[in-house]
């Protein structure tokens, strides 16, 4: 037998804990992206639009297709500096050779300067 009092005590609780976990999930804000949808470089030679989540989803390449070291290190300058070397091709040699070597490779994909560098 349930009295009214002890009803009203569980609706109470009931709604203090409704209240509750709105309050919590609308103060945890979802995470942004990991990954990059689309970048925009800047550059010398005119912007070039890249379609990262594109170029995984639709074309169906893994990340370390391009993010060719595997520790998680996922920017390119990191290694790849302005100017490189023998060991260590520059930032932009590396961009050149790995986005246009693809493309060859596959046969589809922009290779000409303008394509690319469309902005
Ligand atoms: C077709 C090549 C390609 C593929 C495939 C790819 N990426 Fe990238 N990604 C890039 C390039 C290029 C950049 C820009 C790096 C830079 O500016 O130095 C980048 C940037 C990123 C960044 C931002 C890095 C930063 O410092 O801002 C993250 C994170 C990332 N990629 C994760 C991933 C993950 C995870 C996958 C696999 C699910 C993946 N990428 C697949 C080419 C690729
Ligand atoms: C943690 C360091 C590191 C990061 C980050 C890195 N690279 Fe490299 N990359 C290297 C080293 C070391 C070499 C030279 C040795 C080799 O060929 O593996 C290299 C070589 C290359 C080469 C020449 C490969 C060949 O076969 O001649 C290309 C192209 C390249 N990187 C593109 C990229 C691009 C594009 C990114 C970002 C998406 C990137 N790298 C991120 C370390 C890195
Ligand atoms: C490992 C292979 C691979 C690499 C690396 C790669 N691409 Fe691509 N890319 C493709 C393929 C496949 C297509 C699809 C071509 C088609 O379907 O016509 C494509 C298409 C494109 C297109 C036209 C369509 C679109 O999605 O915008 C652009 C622009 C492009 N790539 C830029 C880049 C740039 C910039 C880089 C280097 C940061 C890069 N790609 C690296 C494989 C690659
Ligand atoms: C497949 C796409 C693609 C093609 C084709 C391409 N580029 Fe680029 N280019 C890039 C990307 C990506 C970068 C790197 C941007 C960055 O580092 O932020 C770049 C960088 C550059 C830069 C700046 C280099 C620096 O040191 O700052 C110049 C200049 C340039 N490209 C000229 C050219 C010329 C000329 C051609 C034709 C012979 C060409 N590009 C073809 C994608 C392309």
């Amino acid at each position: 037998m349930t009295s009214q009092r002890d009803l009203k005590i569980a609706i109470f609780m009931m709604v203090t804990f409704l209240v509750t976990g709105i309050i919590c999930y609308a103060s945890f804000t979802p995470p942004a992206p990991e990954e990059p949808i689309r970048l925009m470089f800047q550059n010398k030679g005119g912007k070039v639009l890249f379609t990262h989540s594109g170029h995984i989803g639709n074309y169906s390449l893994d990340c370390i297709d391009c993010h060719h070291n595997d520790d998680g290190t996922y920017n390119c300058s990191q290694c790849h500096e302005e100017t490189g070397d023998e060991s260590m091709p520059s930032r932009a040699d590396a961009f050149h050779s790995q986005c246009k070597g693809c493309h060859e490779e596959n046969g589809s994909g922009p290779v000409e300067c303008n394509s690319c560098h469309s902005l």
